[in-house]
């Protein structure tokens, strides 16, 4: 993996934001594998900044994201969904009908994780993923000792899990129990991957990522295997390394 090293979160993201926006303009029909969390939002905002938009045009873009919690519609304001549109979509000239996200009030949820890893194959490869990385080594939503052979699939997320995302719900009781969440194999498969780590409450599994071997019980690490991977890191999240 390659890494490049920055000073802090603004900086990480304005440099996310170069990277994304030079692939845009090389290939304008670009795939992207988007992902939400906290550590993406400052790239979110930084994309829709007059000074990084400049004319750009998301009109033959398509992106996938990478999970949706169940039991949340599109307009539930902790959904994905809702953070995608107001954050990123709404904000650019981006066919909705292009951005896709596993439907989190689908009936049948098994169902629609099927569908949505179909809907990937089918579209061809993701071109870019950026990834955010859970202190448990998460990726998306595939926790630990999930295996890399993994698609789209339905999970029970971990008390850890939950309780890192109960910042967004006020409280860890309204944390949805169950997401459904692209595969390892699924995330393996885009053509390049930029994974965003910033901050020090990252820092010891940045490190597990780089020093440690590959193995289940830290889904991250599988992403050293991976032809053109990337990782921005900054200071705080670097200082065991
Ligand atoms: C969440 C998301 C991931 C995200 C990760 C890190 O649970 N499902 O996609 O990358 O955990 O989150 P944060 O960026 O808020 O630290």
């Amino acid at each position: 993996m390659k890494l490049i090293k920055v000073a802090d979160y603004n900086e990480m993201s304005r440099i996310a934001a170069d990277y994304v926006i030079d692939k845009l303009h090389r290939n304008p029909q670009i795939k992207l594998g988007m992902a939400t969390g906290d550590t993406p939002k400052g790239l979110y905002r930084e994309l829709i900044s007059d000074h990084v938009m400049n004319g750009t045009s998301y009109k033959h873009v398509q992106t996938f994201n990478l999970d949706e919690y169940i039991g949340l519609s599109g307009r539930d304001y902790q959904s994905y969904r809702y953070y995608m549109d107001t954050r990123l979509f709404d904000h650019i000239d981006i066919d909705k009908k292009n951005t896709h996200l596993p439907k989190g009030d689908a009936v049948d949820e098994f169902a629609e994780a099927e569908a949505y890893e179909k809907l990937i194959q089918d579209s061809g490869k993701v071109d870019l993923q950026i990834l955010g990385l859970g202190g448990n080594g998460h990726i998306g939503f595939n926790e630990p000792g999930t295996p890399f052979d993994s698609t789209t699939h339905v999970v029970e997320l971990t008390l850890a899990t939950r309780t890192a995302n109960a910042k967004f719900f006020g409280s860890l009781d309204l944390v949805p129990n169950r997401a459904i969440t692209m595969g390892i194999s699924t995330i393996m498969g885009s053509e390049e991957i930029l994974l965003l780590v910033s901050g020090a409450a990252k820092s010891t599994a940045l490190s597990r990522l780089v020093l440690r071997e590959i193995d289940e019980g830290f889904p991250a690490s599988i992403l050293k295997t991976h032809q053109n991977a990337t990782i921005i890191a900054d200071e705080a999240a670097l200082q065991y390394l």
